[in-house]
């Protein structure tokens, strides 16, 4: 009897825990999304692509968060109302983006749009026994190449061009080990956008003897599990990371925690980012002020954490004690 209300005082402290978690990200994101309502028009495709993704990722939590108490139905009108200012922010930004820079606009188009994107319908974990023995020092490729083949996939490097292309090059580059950083976890990026794309079997030329039988899947599980290693090694050091290094930090996080790895949402880690903001102009970035593309990184990342949250919080999915 004792123990079962042990349990329970438990269950409704973890509950209460999370709702604390949930209000300050709430807090974040709005923050973050008057910002953009600010400066939309100055920023980037980078960060803009951030804003849709967290469109996406709040349609979600809007649309399944669990059915509980009074707070709970507070948090989620809060939602609404940040989801209603960011749908008209971003209307703004995108055909703002479509005027300064036309090509970059055409060629990235099918991913400014919230629909493409999708929060993960179940969890997996890492596995440190597939991390690299070493890795460079240096980046393996820069992000035109890795621009250039997404277009591929995405059928935009033409007009009407065929979608779903795996070049030699393009396949060689991103499915080689021992990538720091950027390539790393925009090798995920590439597969993850295959996935999203609808791309069938983008390895099917893949005929090098050692690398048979690996699938997408795979390739997700190792870059992730060299972005948690990565990331492991970054958060040792989390007081001194340059704004790069933390940029690096979040973008592994919001790919990762996209392909469905949730032990990247760490309470621990959340708490760091959740300082890294502006408190004035809900921005993020370290050296020079704002930077757009960190900030969209960050507010997209800010989101995959509220979906897994509530996922977390619904009771429904708990066990009934
Ligand atoms: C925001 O925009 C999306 C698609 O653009 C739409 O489906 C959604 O209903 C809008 N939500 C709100 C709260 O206006």
């Amino acid at each position: 009897m004792t123990l079962f209300l042990i349990i329970f005082v438990l269950a409704i402290q973890i509950h209460f825990s999370n709702q604390d978690v949930i209000d300050s990200v709430l807090r974040s994101l709005s923050k973050g999304i008057t910002y953009f309502d600010m400066q939309g028009r100055n920023i980037n495709l980078d960060g803009v692509v951030g804003y849709i993704i967290l469109q996406a990722q709040l349609q979600e939590a809007t649309r399944t968060w669990p059915h509980s108490d009074f707070l709970g139905l507070s948090q989620r009108a809060a939602a609404i109302s940040m989801l209603k200012r960011l749908n008209k922010s971003l209307s703004t930004a995108t055909s703002s983006l479509q005027e300064t820079d036309p090509k970059y606009f055409k060629e990235f188009e099918p991913i400014l749009d919230s629909s493409f994107w999708s929060v993960p319908a179940g969890w997996s974990s890492t596995d440190p026994s597939l991390v690299y023995s070493s890795v460079r020092s240096v980046e393996c490729y820069d992000e035109h190449l890795s621009d250039k083949c997404i277009t591929l996939l995405l059928g935009t490097w033409k007009e009407n061009g065929t979608p779903c292309i795996v070049t030699k090059y393009c396949r060689d580059t991103m499915t080689q080990f021992g990538c720091p950083h950027y390539s790393l976890s925009h090798q995920l990026l590439y597969f993850m956008i295959g996935a999203l794309k609808g791309c069938p079997r983008m390895l099917q030329w893949d005929l090098r003897m050692s690398r048979i039988g690996l699938t997408v899947d795979h390739y997700k599980r190792i870059f992730c599990s060299n972005m948690m290693k990565s990331n492991q090694e970054m958060f040792k050091e989390v007081q001194s990371l340059t704004g790069q290094m933390q940029d690096i930090f979040i973008e592994n996080i919001l790919l990762c925690g996209l392909v469905g790895f949730s032990d990247f949402y760490k309470l621990d880690w959340l708490q760091a980012i959740l300082t890294w903001q502006d408190q004035e102009a809900g921005c993020f970035g370290k050296e020079d002020g704002c930077s757009s593309h960190m900030t969209g990184i960050a507010v997209s990342t800010l989101g995959g954490f509220l979906n897994f949250y509530l996922s977390e919080q619904d009771i429904t999915k708990r066990p009934i004690i």
